[in-house]
This record gives C-alpha cells, structure tokens and sequence, in this order.
C-alpha cells in the first residue's frame, strides 16, 4: 500500500442508508452538490448498509434491494463510477474497527444527545427498545467519514449534528494520539501532525423541501415524496396534490411560506418566469395553483428524464450484474484508502505492532 491512494485531489465522503428510493428532497439536498464536487475531487459514496440493520434487522432481504436500488439511483443522477467510488459499508473492514477507537473518544452522553438520534427515535417510535448497535451507528457514521479523511462531505440539513461530532472526534483522535494543540484552528489540524482533517458539511441549497402534501418535510415514510425514479404522469399527479388554500386564480395569493413557490424557486431555473409567476400570483391577475402546478411538474420532469433513461441501463437483466460490479470495484479502492488511513491511526496509537495485508484492494 502506497501513499499514492492520497497524494491526488482533495476528497469527499457521503452516504446513504438503504431504505428505498431517493426522491427530490435527496436530490436539492445533497446530490446536486456531489455531482458538483465529483468534477474536481475524489468522491466516495457510501452505502451505509450496515445503518440499515440497526432499525430493521429483520429486513436483510429488503436492506440487499434497496442498497442495488440506491446505487441505481445515484447512477441515473449522473454519478459516474469511472471517476467517483461507489462503497459497500459492509465490505470496509478498516470502518468497523475505526468505530471501536472513536467510540472510545466520545463520551456516552454525548452521543446520546444528538438531536438527530433523538429525532429519529421519536419518528420511527423506537421508544427505549432500540438495540445498542442503533445509537453506535452515530459513531460509526464518523468512521465512515474520517476512514476517507475528507475535505467535505455534502449531506442533507438533518445530517449535520452528525458531522458535528464527528469533527469533534477528529479534533479529539488528533490531539489524544497525535500530540495536536487543542487551540489549533480547525483547517491546519493535518500540517500540525494530525491523522484527520477537520471535515466540513455542505448543506444544499434547499435544506429542507416540503413534501407533497404541502406540509411536511419531503420523506418516503410520510408518503409525501416525489421520487428521482418517478413517471412523467406521476410527477404530475403529485404535484396536483399540493395544497395552498387559494380559492381562485383571481385571488391574491402569497409567496412567502406557500409551498408551490418553494417548488417553482427549486426547479424552475428561468429567473425572469419565476418572477412573472410570482408577480401573477400575488396580484389575483388569472393565475391559478394548477398553472403554475403543471409549470412545476414540466420543469421536474425535464430534470428527470435524462435520469430515466440512464436508470434504465442498470435495470435490465444484467441490470444487478451491472450494479455489483461497480461496487466491487469502487470498494476495492476504498479498501486502498481505508487500510491506508486505519494503518495511519495504528501508528498514532502505538498499534502498529505489524503491518497488515487483506488483500481487498485494488
Ligand atoms: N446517516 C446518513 C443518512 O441517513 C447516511 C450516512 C451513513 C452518511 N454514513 C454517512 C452520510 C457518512 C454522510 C457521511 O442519510
């Protein structure tokens, strides 16, 4: 294993957890903002499959699916295997035992404050039976992270109490193992003998897309999503169900908090239409939610449809072959990364009693 896993662009690490299929709050959330960073970094996505079990261990069949299902997702948005990494969690060895270490940094309370923790045992009423694996997943989410020791890693709103205590764990690992001043400014952590960067979240540009039912936040187990997947007519259908509570096209209606104008602000990309529409709507001047709706929906599906068709490649009958290869490959990569990073911490830790050779390269 060389140093020649690092010495190229600067590098990105997010994930998802398989659990069906993205939809567009994914999409302005995070997965613009990687198609971006995939130009000029190494990116790594990661297929938190592992997270998966913690809440549905009874579903591994499901979770198998739906991990294929993702990375056809991914693949349809425009993530490009041939310059980004695709990673199965489960086959990255050098994460679980990073886990074991960080867990070791960061106090049990701590952890069991994070809101988004909190949250998520409120809203799939985990009560208090949730398995000890279920908050670890916390810690191990910062090893999926530090094990790619990123420059940023592109996640949704919901997702940046994590990156906050994992950049609280890099700090941490930095200054137990590798001697680093506390008082050290956050981006020079490395250049001061620190194993880990510092890594930085990038929210997208709308961190929270209200559903379709005009309510809620965007979210398949609220039965409120639009899916990247989606036909043309089912974009339309679902558009049509957005409520907000204007009577008539001749009515003036309002902008501000109106959950069809986050839409048109969101998808449609015409600023000199958008601002017609708005200056329409408001003044009852013969605009109705159905126009405007239709505009909506044209304006998705011509975002979706070359996803459409790149989606249907991987959806063939070698569709799965197709897919599993990909991962193989982006994993064995991440393997080269990965062993390099755990070596590198070994070493901080006084474990490097021997060097080690899986053979899950590249
Ligand atoms: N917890 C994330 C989610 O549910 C998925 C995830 C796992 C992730 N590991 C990650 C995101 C590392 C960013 C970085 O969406």
């Amino acid at each position: 294993m060389s140093d020649s896993a690092t010495a190229t662009r600067p590098r990105v690490l997010t994930g998802d957890t398989p659990t069906g299929r993205l939809h567009l709050g994914h999409w302005v959330g995070s997965i613009e903002n990687r198609l971006e960073l995939q130009e000029d970094h190494d990116c790594f996505f990661l297929l938190a499959n592992m997270h998966a079990f913690t809440t549905r261990s009874e579903d591994a069949d499901e979770i198998r699916a739906d991990t294929l299902e993702i990375v056809r997702d991914w693949l349809a948005a425009g993530i490009d295997p041939n310059r980004s990494c695709v990673v199965l969690q489960t086959e990255v060895p050098a994460i679980a035992e990073l886990t074991w270490f960080f867990a070791m940094l960061v106090p049990f309370n701590r952890v069991m404050r994070n809101p988004t923790l909190k949250t998520e045992i409120d809203s799939k009423g985990l009560g208090d039976k949730y398995s000890f694996g279920f908050p670890m997943y916390a810690v191990g989410q910062c090893a999926d992270i530090l094990a790619f020791r990123p420059v940023y890693v592109p996640v949704g709103e919901d997702q940046v109490a994590h990156i906050e205590m994992c950049r609280e764990i890099a700090r941490k690992f930095n200054q137990v193992f590798c001697g680093v001043d506390p008082k050290t400014e956050d981006e020079d952590y490395e250049a001061a003998g620190g194993v880990f960067p510092i890594p930085q979240a990038k929210v997208g540009r709308v961190a929270r897309l209200v559903g379709c039912d005009g309510k809620q936040k965007m979210s398949k187990s609220l039965n409120n999503a639009i899916f990247l997947s989606d036909t043309p007519k089912q974009v339309k259908k679902k558009m049509g169900k957005i409520y907000t509570g204007r009577q008539s096209p001749d009515e003036p209606g309002v902008i501000e908090g109106n959950p069809l104008f986050q839409y048109v602000d969101a998808f449609i990309h015409d600023e000199e239409r958008v601002a017609e529409l708005k200056r329409r709507y408001e003044a009852g001047d013969n605009l109705g939610d159905g126009h405007v709706k239709v505009e909506v929906a044209d304006a998705i599906n011509e975002l979706l449809e070359p996803m459409r068709q790149r989606r249907a490649e991987y959806e063939g009958p070698d569709g799965d072959d197709l897919v599993i290869d990909i991962i193989r490959e982006g994993t064995k990569r991440a393997n080269d990364l990965a062993e390099e990073t755990l070596w590198k911490a070994k070493e901080a830790m006084h474990l490097d009693f021997f060097p080690r050779d899986l053979g899950l390269g590249s």
